[in-house]
């Protein structure tokens, strides 16, 4: 046992968030109207190369809404990859459509582009790609696929703020992408969520439906069912001083992964992979170890604890959770979900943590 705690994400808060936040609860502007808002919404647009932002209250939502302000109605099936947070599928659900998985690519965990077609029927509506841990999903291939068989695609970049796909930030690549600011992402409001796009009349809908769906020119007038996905005025405060820093935050996960693989160089633990095309946003450093059981994995995890490491298994694939549909085949993403874990990633982490993280997952996987 030791006293050394280190956890596998921690936001990175200095003056200029405290300062931000301060500013808009003394504003009183502390709801969803206020200043930092529209200045959220432009500025994480710009960052993320497109033309609209709308600030929501978290990612699943930001989904959700996507789904319905793009047109995707209950009974429609929605393409996603197998190995994601469950939030990509559950948001499918939520609008009354199904969630068709699709297998991984083994290289960058993301949606294998030569399985889509296969899992494309006369109901398919649309395709979520999910930037996974950081690392874009191949959009020019799914792009093409989508085109070819005119479904919406709709990135789900909630871990991948600022990874590139030949050069272009994820953000615009289809009809508009969500993205999340929950505490452990690159950069975060506590909880939120935005919808990005290039298209006008998708963006004007998001911000019609956040609202109760209420009129322009008629208060209290709803001519439809609406949510309220708002975020609050004080999130975005935050959310605009974590976007001064976020060339900072990005520069820091780039040299954290640059020291776990060079500690890491000589074993046979593989780390994040990136593709030519790409640049990662390295939200969670990934280590997969070949050949490793569910079961010698979670002891792994407990194990690390003991040590002082904090770490987190893969996520499992969809289709195997109960209440999704498991019609999918999807051998690639049931082998490597069960030979991952996530390794400690945040700005703060020292060399020296990350050379005992790595140091001690060697000795343990050693052991095992
Ligand atoms: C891939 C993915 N999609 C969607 C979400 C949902 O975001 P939130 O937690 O902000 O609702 C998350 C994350 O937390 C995620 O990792």
């Amino acid at each position: 046992m030791t006293n050394r705690f280190i956890p596998i994400s921690k936001p990175s808060i200095t003056e200029k968030e405290i300062a931000y936040g301060t500013e808009a609860i003394r504003s009183t502007w502390i709801s969803s109207l206020g200043k930092y808002i529209d200045e959220f919404e432009r500025k994480f647009a710009a960052f993320s190369d497109a033309k609209y932002g709308v600030a929501l209250m978290n990612g699943t939502v930001a989904i959700q809404l996507a789904l319905e302000a793009a047109g995707v109605k209950p009974g429609d099936e929605v393409i996603v990859p197998d190995l994601s947070f469950v939030a990509t599928a559950n948001a499918v659900l939520y609008i009354g459509a199904r969630p068709v998985f699709v297998d991984i690519d083994p290289f960058n965990l993301c949606m294998d582009p030569d399985r889509i077609e296969e899992a494309i029927t006369a109901r398919t509506k649309a395709i979520i790609p999910v930037h996974l841990y950081g690392h874009p999903a191949d959009m020019i291939r799914i792009n093409g696929i989508a085109e070819k068989h005119n479904l919406l695609v709709i990135e789900d970049a909630a871990e991948a703020h600022g990874a590139t796909i030949n050069g272009k930030k994820v953000g615009s690549w289809g009809k508009c992408a969500t993205f999340s600011f929950y505490g452990n992402k690159n950069i975060t409001t506590g909880e939120g969520g935005m919808i990005t796009t290039n298209d006008e009349d998708l963006h004007q809908r998001c911000k019609f439906l956040r609202d109760h769906a209420m009129s322009a020119t008629k208060r209290y007038w709803h001519p439809e069912r609406g949510y309220n996905f708002r975020m609050t005025n004080i999130q975005a405060a935050i959310g605009c001083a974590q976007l001064e820093r976020i060339e900072e935050i990005m520069q820091a996960k780039q040299r954290i992964f640059n020291s776990y693989s060079k500690e890491l160089k000589n074993s046979s633990i593989l780390l994040n992979q990136t593709n030519s095309w790409a640049t990662n946003a390295f939200w969670l450093m990934t280590a997969r170890i070949k050949g490793l059981s569910e079961k010698n994995r979670d002891e792994l995890i407990t194990r690390l604890k003991q040590e002082g490491v904090d770490s987190r298994p893969f996520f499992y694939p969809m289709s195997s959770l109960p209440y999704l549909p498991d019609t999918s085949d999807t051998p690639v993403a049931f082998e490597i979900f069960k030979e991952g874990i996530n390794l400690p990633t945040y700005v703060d982490l020292t060399d020296e943590d990350i050379h005992y993280v790595c140091k001690t997952l060697q000795n343990l996987t050693n052991s095992l």
